[in-house]
């Protein structure tokens, strides 16, 4: 007889390659089961890829450009609370020139991402970088933003100044252990993250969306509601990468409880490859926090159904300061080499970088504008 897992993956696949949801108790048997399950899966992943979006790796180029955050989130190392962190707002021009440096070797896709900070010079500071993009490269080049919770007429503007993808991670979809993830107040409130998302969404944006992996009191069967928020939420592209441990931060605290190493890179892979099922034509990365935790980061991930990752572009001076965990990756290298590496690295599983390639997730064109 068939082990139970093994079950439980042929009908997630049965299922999902008809298009239904499915059963939380399959997804949490999957996240759950023995290493024998990982290349089954994994294959399925690939053949979804294959069938949708395609072996196309697509880059965005990050800009950290400011770490100034109103939140104090308690696994983040940029919270408010921790002073020891130096605070930093890149200027504009600093910012154009990185972002020049990544049009130049072939970036066409931009992440500019913040702390949380709702003042009225950030956000000229984001429209003023959203209009000269839109001047300098018109519809060649599509920038994306990060930078938090905001007014639902925030992001309406900040469309309007030509942004047009999102990604907010709903870091957990469970509100019990969101509220354990963070302090009880107004501004962390589960509830209203939810409807930043939606709000989002109306306001016309790609919208991104992934969750904190391995957090203390996390079990698989979160991540499988995780997997279904997601899917009913029906995103466009999506991040999650391991938590890892931050010495400044309270939930340091609780590293007892954190899952080992190994498991928290199995727990990512098989989330991103179940979500490779679930919405086979979206945008996955393969993040910098899963690049961190294991050095083939990168080549798993990728393996697992990702197919985006994200080159720093933050200038050095700042990359220290932009500290949400221990230990993140800092390759001390030029643009070119690091790409040139990374493509390497891609193309030796088969995977060609697609430089040049502002990369749409073919989920966002072919969805059809609500009734
Ligand atoms: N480990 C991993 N990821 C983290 N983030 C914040 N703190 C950590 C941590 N300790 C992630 C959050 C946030 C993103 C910008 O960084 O998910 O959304």
């Amino acid at each position: 007889m068939k082990p139970s897992h093994l079950d439980a993956l042929a009908d997630v696949i049965r299922v999902t390659d008809s298009g239904a949801i499915p059963e939380r108790a399959a997804l949490r048997a999957i996240l759950d089961a023995p290493e024998d399950l990982d290349a089954p899966l994994f294959e399925a992943a690939g053949r979804a890829l294959d069938r949708s979006s395609g072996r196309a790796v697509y880059l965005r180029g990050i800009v950290e450009f400011c770490n100034a955050c109103r939140k104090d989130c308690l696994y983040c190392g940029v919270r408010r609370g921790n002073t020891r962190v130096a605070r930093y707002a890149i200027p504009f021009d600093e910012i154009v020139e990185a972002l020049e440096e990544g049009y130049r070797v072939g970036l066409r896709s931009f992440l500019l991402q913040s702390g949380e900070a709702l003042g009225d010079a950030h956000l000229a500071l984001v429209e003023r970088v959203l209009r000269w993009m839109k001047a300098r490269w018109g519809d060649s080049v599509r920038p994306v933003l990060s930078i938090g919770e905001l007014p639902r007429e925030t992001f309406r503007q900040l469309r309007e100044a030509g942004g047009g993808r999102y990604l907010l991670r709903i870091e957990t979809s469970d509100p019990e252990l969101y509220a354990r993830l963070h302090p009880q107040d107004a501004h962390h409130r589960f509830e209203a993250r939810v409807q930043a998302l939606h709000d989002l969404r109306d306001t016309g944006w790609q919208v991104g969306t992934g969750v904190l992996i391995g957090v203390p009191w996390q079990t698989p069967d979160h991540l499988a509601g995780d997997l279904l928020f997601m899917r009913r939420f029906d995103i466009d592209m999506c991040g999650m990468g391991p938590y890892i441990e931050h010495h400044d931060t309270p939930l340091w605290e609780a590293r007892e409880q954190v899952p080992d190493v190994a498991t928290r890179v199995r727990w990512t892979l098989r989330m991103i490859a179940l979500q490779r099922l679930l919405l086979p034509d979206t945008n996955v990365s393969a993040t910098t926090a899963l690049q961190t935790i294991h050095p083939q980061g990168l080549e798993l991930g990728l393996g697992a159904g990702a197919n985006v990752f994200m080159p720093n572009l933050t200038p050095w001076k700042y990359r220290e300061s932009y500290d949400l965990y221990e230990g993140k990756v800092r390759v001390a290298d030029s643009l070119d080499s690091v790409l040139e590496r990374m493509s390497a690295r891609c193309a030796a599983l088969g995977r060609p970088v697609a430089l040049g390639d502002p990369g749409d997730p073919v989920r966002f064109r072919t969805r059809q504008p609500p009734p």
